[in-house]
């Protein structure tokens, strides 16, 4: 339905400089929304110039030829945040900072609850003390645990058998938030609940940039492919799936990211939405062998790989039922594998080392 006219959103987004944060920043600016970006920098390195300013946020103001206002600050921490809330009027706020490694949660828990809860917390109180109502969340597929069914809808059973502190976390806020969306009717809350994110912007002057060895399949697929790693190691090639090896339900970041900006033109339109959780996903899963071909095509580059066991917790398939998202947010992916892997490929054969080049 038609939008109201275009009244201004300031949006506060958190760990905007990272992977999917310069992406939503990027389709916030670009819908008309105005932003300021804070990060604490603990999930990438050398991402800053010499300035400390983020080097994916002045890509994003290149790209859009709009101001990405940033700031260097830790959500954990209060005192600073404070200051971001007293000095901004913000309508609402997407939170994206979190740590995010599976395997690192799992070594390091204690950091992973601290982290990833505390700064919420402090965020959801800041929120309520500076009365910004509106709070879009990111959160991930990892809360249903290994899918009781598939397609994997909203309504599907989350919070069992989540086998890592990382997947805790992102369902522990999801509780928090809907119990403080109860307690306070005029919040809107909007949970997305991520599957894998993949590609880049087609500029190729933002996209994935994992600190170090990456722990996700495509960023390690697209190293190899590039020869800064040597081979893939599949993990598992026993699973009853169409080829042995795990299927997931890969999304373009660019269609996550205008999720994000749906997510707040819903609020704009209706007003007043309550609490929602939606799936941001394709509603198709590719196995890692389909994505391996997929970027061997689009690279013309051979990508060797081995068997290697199964990682524990790895399911064998997970792919999302999308279609409450496109019902009520009007939005829908509109990138495919081919896109996914083209711009993932344009971006790291223009940034080999990432933004540290
Ligand atoms: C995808 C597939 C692996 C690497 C996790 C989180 C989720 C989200 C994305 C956090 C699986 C296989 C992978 C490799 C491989 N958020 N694989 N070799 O596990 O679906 O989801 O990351 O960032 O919350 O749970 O993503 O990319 O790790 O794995 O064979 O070197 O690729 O077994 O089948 P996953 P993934």
């Amino acid at each position: 339905q038609p939008l109201p006219p275009l009244l201004k959103m300031h949006i506060l987004v958190t760990g905007a400089a990272g992977f999917i944060g310069s992406h939503t920043v990027l389709e916030l600016l670009n819908a008309g929304y105005t932003v300021l970006c804070i990060d604490n920098f603990a999930n990438a390195i050398s991402v800053t110039d010499e300035h400390g300013n983020a080097i994916s946020l002045k890509r994003v103001a290149e790209i859009t030829g709009k101001p990405v206002p940033f700031e260097n600050v830790d959500v954990c921490d209060e005192a600073a945040l404070e200051k971001v809330f007293s000095s901004n009027k913000f309508d609402g706020v997407i939170h994206l900072a979190a740590l995010k490694a599976v395997g690192e949660s799992v070594a390091k828990p204690l950091q992973y609850y601290s982290n990833n809860l505390v700064a919420s917390l402090n965020l959801i109180q800041m929120c309520l003390k500076y009365n910004v109502k509106n709070f879009v969340f990111s959160s991930s597929a990892t809360v249903y645990g290994p899918p009781a069914e598939l397609p994997i809808t909203e309504k599907s059973p989350t919070g069992q058998g989540i086998t890592n502190p990382y997947g805790q976390t992102k369902y522990m806020m999801e509780q928090i938030l809907i119990d403080v969306g109860k307690a306070n009717p005029e919040w809107n809350v909007i949970l997305l609940r991520y599957f894998n994110p993949v590609g880049a912007h087609k500029s190729g002057l933002i996209g994935e940039d994992p600190k170090g060895i990456p722990n996700n399949l495509m960023p390690y697929v697209s190293q190899v492919a590039i020869g800064k790693l040597p081979v893939l190691t599949i993990y598992g090639d026993q699973f009853d799936t169409v080829d042995g090896t795990g299927v997931r339900d890969y999304i373009h970041v660019v269609d996550l990211a205008k999720g994000h900006v749906k997510a707040f033109d819903r609020i704009k339109a209706v007003g007043s939405v309550g609490t929602e959780i939606y799936n941001l996903g394709t509603g198709v899963g590719y196995s890692v062998r389909q994505m391996v071909d997929a970027l061997k095509k689009v690279s013309g580059r051979d990508i060797p790989v081995k068997i290697g066991v199964p990682r524990p917790g790895d399911v064998a398939s997970v792919y999302c039922d999308p279609s409450l998202a496109h019902e009520k947010l009007g939005w829908r992916a509109e990138n495919g594998l081919e896109e996914m892997c083209a711009d993932l490929w344009n971006w790291q054969t223009k940034n080999p080392q990432g933004f540290s080049n």
